[in-house]
């Protein structure tokens, strides 16, 4: 997102994490600068590193208010949430300030993304987005691989509910044994706050068989270097209770 801020050669402000006053605070003042056009007010549904929701439903109806657009990376809820796991966006389907970014790299398990919104600015995305049109076309193996993915979204719906029964249990075990709070989805960070120590506990899972990485500045704020637990499918209960008994272990001993 960051990227094609700069990329598209957009004036651009940060506003704080998942704080919808931040973010009309900051249209205010760039309108109240002489901002002219449109804002994009851009988020992820499912945030990357924290595993917390954006506030989508706050967030359209400051975009109405301020005749602004949600542009709504989907790339960790696409699969998971939503009804059909269409996303976290997909309540607000069909609205004409809206438009949603798929990943097909993380869920859906092949490459490239989807993006949904208005008709007029899937066209002008076709017509005029330049890395889309001096790019090769994605591979039709690809595409006949995303659209299997999607008829399994829509055709097993109990993937989804199994891995929200494992999400549930990683949070109840880890607020018991390690006093986490827990996320709320398949995204649990355990924040450690220390670069070398975070590292350390993730070396030592990791020789323990357990792919869980640590994560340090400046992919995440100084001081909040964390370890980045995902959950899927392919790991059952056994494997959830196994990693909370080294991770416990790891955080006594490093
Ligand atoms: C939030 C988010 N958006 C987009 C992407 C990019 O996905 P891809 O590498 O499949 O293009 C990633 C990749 O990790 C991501 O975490």
């Amino acid at each position: 997102m960051h990227e094609g801020a700069r990329a598209g050669r957009a004036e651009f402000v940060l506003a704080a994490h998942n704080d919808v006053d931040a973010v009309e605070d900051a249209i205010k003042r760039w309108r109240a600068g002489g901002g002219m056009g449109r804002a994009w007010i851009a988020v992820e549904s499912l945030y990357s590193m924290d595993g917390d929701c954006a506030s989508l439903e706050s967030l359209v109806a400051l975009a109405y208010r301020h005749e602004a657009f949600v542009v709504v990376d989907e790339a960790h809820a696409t699969g998971v949430w939503g009804a059909d796991g269409r996303g976290l966006a997909a309540a607000f389907e069909g609205r004409d300030n809206m438009v949603a970014l798929h990943t097909c790299g993380k869920a859906l398990g092949g490459s490239g993304a989807l993006v949904t919104g208005p008709r007029t600015l899937c066209d002008y995305l076709v017509n005029r987005c330049r890395p889309f049109i001096y790019a090769t076309a994605p591979s039709p193996l690809m595409a006949v691989a995303a659209r299997e993915a999607l008829a399994i979204l829509s055709d097993e719906p109990m993937r989804r509910v199994q891995l929200h029964e494992r999400v549930a249990l990683a949070g109840r075990q880890l607020t018991e044994r390690c006093g986490v709070v827990p996320s709320g989805s398949q995204i649990q960070p355990i924040v450690i706050g220390d670069n070398r120590r975070t590292m350390a506990v993730a070396a030592e899972l990791q020789a323990r068989g357990f792919d869980i990485r640590g994560i340090r500045p400046p992919t995440v704020p100084e001081g909040t270097s964390r370890l980045r637990i995902s959950l899927t499918l392919n790991v059952d209960e056994a494997a959830i209770s196994a990693m909370i008994d080294a991770l416990t272990e790891a955080l006594v001993r490093t």
